[in-house]
């Protein structure tokens, strides 16, 4: 499929965890689930999707420095990166493709922390706070922006 129908999903650290992790949060979903619901929108959207799940900030730099080769558009779920990583940001500001930022809760009815997001500012826009589903209107955003 041409790159412009293409759309990379990124998964930051500790989603691998989804499921079982602070439920009451994030859901009971794992991530793999999460996946197979996104893929079935992707099929319905008539767009290829990827995903990738790192902990590691470094691993998710090097995928967004090298999507731009083969993706229309990113959803990233930086996860606590979201509140620390200048380099993230810097490799979406410098990657140029239409990224949105999802997250699965509301960053805003949280923690102080979690309220300033990092890679806000290089992305198209941000979708915090609607479970799974902020992922699906993630990637209606992103395959708009195509
Ligand atoms: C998260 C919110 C972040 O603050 C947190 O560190 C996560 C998940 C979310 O999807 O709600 O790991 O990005």
């Amino acid at each position: 499929m041409a790159k412009k129908k293409r759309v990379l999903v990124l998964h930051g650290p500790n989603l691998n965890l989804l499921g079982k992790r602070e439920p009451k949060i994030y859901g009971r979903l794992t991530l793999e689930q999460i996946n197979r619901k996104i893929e079935a929108l992707a099929q319905e959207l008539g767009v290829e999707v990827e995903f990738r799940h790192s902990n590691s900030e470094g691993e998710l730099v090097d995928w967004i420095q090298q999507a731009p080769k083969q993706f229309g558009a990113l959803v990233i779920n930086a996860a606590a990166y979201t509140h620390s990583s200048v380099a993230l940001r810097d490799a979406l500001t410098a990657a140029g493709i239409p990224a949105v930022e999802v997250h699965i809760s509301n960053i805003y009815r949280r923690e102080e922390f979690r309220k300033k997001s990092l890679i806000a500012e290089a992305v198209v826009g941000q979708i915090t706070g609607f479970g799974v589903n902020s992922y699906l209107l993630g990637l209606r955003a992103a395959v708009e922006c195509l």
